[in-house]
């Protein structure tokens, strides 16, 4: 059988998508159990890093050794990729060395053009486009709070960033339905929307968007590499700061859910992570038993022929 990547949620079927979520929560269980696991002795992950990160690298790196494993961080200053090495040439030595390769990037080409050359599977630890890993821990958030997703009302407020896009995939695999606030300008990627159909819709806002919305999210309203732009940004979505007021026009059962890192004063209230209505903190924690779970379904060798 072929490699296979974790570059987009589509990468995978609904059915193994449910399949990771399950896994992620039994090695949550061990884990707090302190049942010891070593499935990927031996096995190296490489994680090449050219924005920053606390949670991607952490979470991959503290994933890999308690499954026994390592990870090896590469940044883009330090190797020959940073010097203008081929990311095709890049990709065939290092997946001659390695089980896996998680690579966080700005254009999203550039994984798959990795991805096309490497031997081993590679995994999206963010682009410009795309955020699926933090969707699993989304929705092993959402899972163990509330139950099965499917079915029920997300909204997603402000930029259409990677996030947002991530989460219309995750709508179509997870079967639920999405509404988008945000400003004229920043709605996220149009072929995305095309493809997801009636399921997710745009407005302007964010009451119409969170109104009966069981899962509220948002995030940084300037992602990384879109600095300069950032003084105009905080003037344009202004009105879509989420705060309890906005949370009450929500479904009851609501939950709230950032990605992190955030911007109290911005994207959210400054008591917004403090509400018992947000499982930001459960959700962050989640990327280590999601991505635990992910790195053993693509580097271990399955049992069916
Ligand atoms: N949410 C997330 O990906 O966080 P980091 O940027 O810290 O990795
Ligand atoms: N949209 C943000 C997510 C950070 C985890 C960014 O790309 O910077």
């Amino acid at each position: 059988m072929s490699v296979r990547h974790f570059l987009s949620l589509m990468d995978c079927t609904p059915q193994e998508l449910g399949a990771l979520l399950r896994r992620a929560i039994e090695l949550k269980g061990l884990r707090a159990h302190g049942v010891l696991q070593e499935q990927l002795k031996q096995r190296v992950l490489g994680m090449i890093f050219e924005k920053a990160s606390t949670r991607t690298r952490l979470s991959f790196e503290a994933g890999m050794i308690q499954l026994g494993g390592q990870a090896i961080f590469l940044s883009p200053r330090d190797t020959q990729l940073g010097r203008g090495e081929p990311i095709a040439d890049s990709a065939r030595v290092m997946s001659r060395m390695l089980d896996a390769v998680m690579i966080r990037t700005f254009a999203h080409s550039t994984l798959t053009e990795f991805a096309a050359n490497s031997r081993v599977p590679v995994i999206n630890g963010l682009s410009d486009d795309l955020h699926p890993c933090q969707l699993l821990a989304d929705m092993q958030t959402f899972l163990e709070q509330r139950g099965s997703i499917q079915g029920k009302t997300v909204a997603w407020i402000g930029d259409g960033n990677n996030m947002c896009n991530s989460y219309i995939e995750a709508a179509q695999q997870f079967d639920f339905n999405l509404r988008v606030a945000c400003p004229h300008g920043y709605e996220p990627n149009a072929a995305l929307l095309a493809l997801a159909g009636e399921r997710v819709e745009v407005v302007r806002d964010p009451r119409e968007a969170v109104a009966g919305a069981h899962l509220v999210s948002t995030d940084v309203w300037t992602s990384m590499g879109w600095e300069e732009e950032n003084a105009e940004r905080l003037k344009l979505f202004a009105p879509y700061q989420v705060n309890r007021a906005l949370l009450d026009a929500a479904d009851p059962s609501v939950i709230f859910l950032h990605c992190l890192p955030a911007h109290r004063g911005e994207e959210i209230s400054e008591d917004l992570l403090d509400d018992p209505r947000s499982f930001a903190w459960d959700q962050a924690e989640n990327r280590l038993h999601a991505q635990k779970a992910l790195l053993e379904f693509l580097i271990l060798p399955t049992e069916t022929p």
